[in-house]
Parts: structure tokens; C-alpha cells; sequence
């Protein structure tokens, strides 16, 4: 009988990929199976975030839970940001552990698997080359790394220091990845990296010139793949060359992440995010006369060390002259290792609070004017998953969740949908063709 792995994944569109790898590297290489419950697993993987403070504090409890819950014999994985930032920690606090597997070691999950509390993480290892075998959680939906590590030293984050420095992804094998996903039914690519527009800075072996722009146009000349989204573009380098290719590339989705932190030219500069308040919102309102029909999703922190109200007021301005479609927002977390952790006038947390709450509550109402706007309107709706009650769930173009009534035979198709109803959340459509 084949051995069963669980698996939960925790963070970011990364870690969905890097489980989906290790998954591959797990089935292909040992056999596993996908098991049905922790109780009847041979392994079970937490692939956790150590972005904020508050998940690492839960990661220990979990960890209890499972060893409880887990079968005699199965072993218990930590891997992720949080298995890079503690390492042989995990399992002095926590000895149920077997082994522990940092964000940029996932390659050797089936190595680690067979050494007795083995603890991989260095963050210098270079998987940039390496060919992962293929699994995708979705049949119609292909993630896809184009880099790993990040070179930029935001003050507030923690993600240098667990996914390493920056090394990009040779196109040749991005596209290879890309054309096996179109080939098995996925018309949709997501391209994936903690900066993916710096795309091409460098390489870990001899490469052709190529930037992000580039390889957007090489992934779109791939003929059955119909939609390309990416995460996350940072607002710095976003040059009008790639504004443009993003507006006039129809494979493109109209859907744009861009990372504001703070409105506050000053809180910008102690955050080391290299733009000002002005660049932000000059490269939001080019891209909204470019694309009228563009989704803009943002992150906010608030309560960064030093933020006083007016710098606060600057975060609330770009949020009215922006009107993001999403936005996630979050208090400032001290994060160990990082310079801002240190700063002094940290701000107390019952203002961040007041801070996250006027923001959010200014957006929903936002968000309110926004739906109704969209009700009678036609988008395309690529359908990628059923829905209970005889539904179908999938996104328009620049992003926004659509239900319709239907069954499997939409599943992987795009159709034409009317919005009959909305909410902040998602929309219920009807089929128009
Ligand atoms: N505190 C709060 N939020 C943070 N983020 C990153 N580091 C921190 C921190 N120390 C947020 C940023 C980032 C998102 C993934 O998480 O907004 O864009
Ligand atoms: Fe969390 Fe950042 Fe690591 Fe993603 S890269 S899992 S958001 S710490």
C-alpha cells in the first residue's frame, strides 16, 4: 500500500507552489498519496509563514495537535519561512518534530525525510536550476516560480532572511513548465516570485538578457495559453515599458497587484521601499488611463514605527485618489532580524488598531459603491471550480469571483456572464453565452 502525505500550507502563493513541488518530488520520487485526514497520514507537512508574529506563535500549538492526533510511526515536517527563521529551534521546542525544511531547500524533501531530525535551511542554497516534477492542486490553473529569494531590504520583513537572496529562474525552463501546463488543460499561468518584476537581474548561470517584460511576451506566445496573471510586482519597477506591455497584451489579465505599505513619502523612506508617495500614484493613474477596466489590489501596514497621524492621513489620501478593488491590510508586526524591529516610537497597538479599522471601514464603503456598479455588466468568466448547490466559481479577467449556475462541463472553459447580483466578496452571474 502506498504511503499518504498531509499537507497544510500557510502564507503565500509561494508556499502553495513550494507545497505543490514537494508533493511532486514526494509521489514521483517515494510513491505518496494524497492521504484523507492527519489520523491516516504517513506524513504530515506544515509549510508555515513567519511574515507576522502571530502565526509562528501558533505554528507550536499546532504542532501538539497533530503529534497527538498522527498515527504511530508518521512523521511531522516544518518546512517554509518559519522552518528557514528557527531551524534546529523547531525541534528543540517542539521534539515530535522529524525534520525541518526551509522555504529554499524544498528539493529535498525526500532527502530529509529519511535522515532522523535533519534540519535544511540554508537560505544561500540555489534551487534555481532545479526541474521539479509536476503536480498542480488545480487542472486548470498552473503556478509557476520565476524567481526565488528576494534582493530588496524592505526595514519591516523577515522574507531575506528565509527565502535568501534574489536568483531568477532561466526562461527556458519557465517556458518548458508553461507549455507542459497548456499541454495538460491549465489555460491559465501565474507566474510567481517575491519581486517578479525585477525578473532577469540574476541569473546563477550564463543567461540571454531578458527582463520581466520579456518573458511576459515569450509565456503569452504560447498558443493555448489564454490568461497570464503574476505575483508580486513591486510599484518601483514598474517602468512604462512594462505598463505598456501589460496594457497591450490581451493575454494579460487586467488585474494588478501593486504594494502601496504606506502613503507616507517619510514612513516609504524608513520602510526603504525606494518610491515616494507621487511615483505610487503616478504609475496607479497611468495605469488606470491605460486600462480603464484595470483591478488594482493592494498591502498596507499600518503602525509602522514612527507613523503619526499625518503620515497616516497620506496612507488614507492614496487609498481615496486610488480606490484600490482589494486591499490587505495589516498592523506592523516587529519581525526579529529586521532593522525596523529595532526603530524606536513604535507605535502603540491601540492606535494601529484605530489606524486598520478607519481603513477598512473607508473601504468597504468603498467597495459598496463599487459593486453596485458592476450589476447588468458582461465579463468573460474562466470557470475553475464546482460550488455546492449546483454552482460553478471562477474570475473575470481583472479578477473578481463569479458564480454561476452550471456543473463540470464549464469547468476549464471561459463563458460570458452577466452580474445579476453583488457583494464585497464576489458576484452571482448568469450565463449570456
Ligand atoms: N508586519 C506587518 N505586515 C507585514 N508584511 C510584511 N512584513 C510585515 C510586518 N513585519 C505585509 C506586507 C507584505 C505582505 C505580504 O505582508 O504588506 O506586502
Ligand atoms: Fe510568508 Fe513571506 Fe514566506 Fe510567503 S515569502 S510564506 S508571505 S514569509
Amino acid at each position: 500500500m502506498s504511503k499518504k502525505y498531509y499537507i497544510e500550507t500557510l502564507g503565500c502563493a509561494m508556499n502553495v507552489r513550494d507545497s505543490e513541488h514537494m508533493i511532486a518530488e514526494l509521489s514521483l520520487k517515494e510513491g505518496y498519496e494524497e492521504a484523507d485526514s492527519i489520523e491516516d497520514a504517513d506524513l504530515i507537512l506544515i509549510n508555515t509563514c513567519s511574515v507576522r508574529e502571530k502565526p509562528v506563535q501558533k505554528l507550536f500549538s499546532e504542532i501538539g495537535q497533530f503529534a497527538k492526533r498522527k498515527k504511530e510511526g508518521a512523521k511531522i515536517g516544518v518546512c517554509g519561512c518559519t522552518a528557514s527563521h528557527l531551524g534546529e529551534e523547531i525541534i528543540k521546542r517542539a521534539p515530535s518534530v522529524d525534520f525541518v525544511l526551509g522555504a529554499r531547500n524544498v528539493s529535498k524533501i525526500t532527502e530529509v525525510l529519511h535522515k532522523p531530525k535533519a534540519v535544511e535551511v540554508d537560505i544561500d542554497y540555489d534551487e534555481s536550476g532545479y526541474a521539479f516534477g509536476e503536480f498542480r492542486t488545480s487542472p486548470y490553473k498552473a503556478y509557476i516560480n520565476i524567481s526565488i529569494g528576494c534582493d530588496k531590504q524592505c526595514s519591516f520583513c523577515i522574507v531575506p532572511h528565509t527565502r535568501g537572496e534574489e536568483i531568477s529562474i532561466p526562461a527556458e525552463l519557465i517556458l518548458q513548465e508553461a507549455k507542459k501546463a497548456a499541454q495538460t488543460g491549465a489555460k491559465e499561468i501565474f507566474l510567481l516570485g517575491q519581486n517578479v518584476n525585477n525578473y532577469g537581474r540574476r541569473f546563477s548561470s550564463d543567461h540571454p538578457k531578458m527582463n520581466f517584460t520579456g518573458l511576459l511576451r515569450a509565456v503569452s506566445e504560447i498558443e493555448q495559453i489564454e490568461r497570464i496573471r503574476f505575483t508580486s510586482p513591486h510599484p518601483l519597477h514598474m517602468d512604462d515599458e512594462f505598463l505598456e506591455e501589460f496594457a497591450k497584451n490581451p493575454k494579460i489579465c487586467k488585474s494588478m497587484h501593486m504594494p502601496l505599505q504606506s502613503g507616507s513619502t517619510g514612513i516609504l523612506k524608513q520602510m526603504k521601499r525606494g518610491y515616494s508617495k507621487e511615483w505610487f500614484l503616478n504609475r496607479a493613474q497611468k495605469l488606470r488611463e491605460m486600462v480603464p477596466d484595470v483591478s488594482i489590489s493592494t498591502d498596507i501596514i499600518v503602525g509602522f514605527p514612527g507613523e503619526s497621524e499625518a503620515d497616516f492621513e497620506d496612507t488614507m489620501d492614496v487609498v481615496e485618489k486610488v480606490r484600490f478593488e482589494q486591499i490587505f491590510s495589516f498592523k506592523y508586526s516587529p519581525r526579529p532580524m529586521t532593522p525596523a524591529s529595532e526603530y524606536e516610537r513604535q507605535v502603540p497597538d491601540e492606535v494601529a488598531s484605530k489606524r486598520l479599522k478607519r481603513l477598512q471601514d473607508r473601504h468597504n464603503e468603498m467597495l459598496d459603491e463599487m459593486k453596485v456598479q458592476r450589476l447588468g455588466k458582461i465579463y468573460e468568466v474562466y470557470f475553475e471550480e464546482l460550488k455546492p448547490g449546483g454552482m460553478v466559481a471562477g474570475r473575470t479577467d481583472n479578477n473578481w469571483l463569479v458564480k454561476a449556475e452550471g456543473s463540470e462541463e464549464l469547468l476549464g472553459k471561459t463563458a460570458k456572464v452577466k452580474i445579476v447580483e453583488t457583494s464585497r466578496l464576489g458576484n452571482i452571474g448568469e450565463i449570456v453565452a
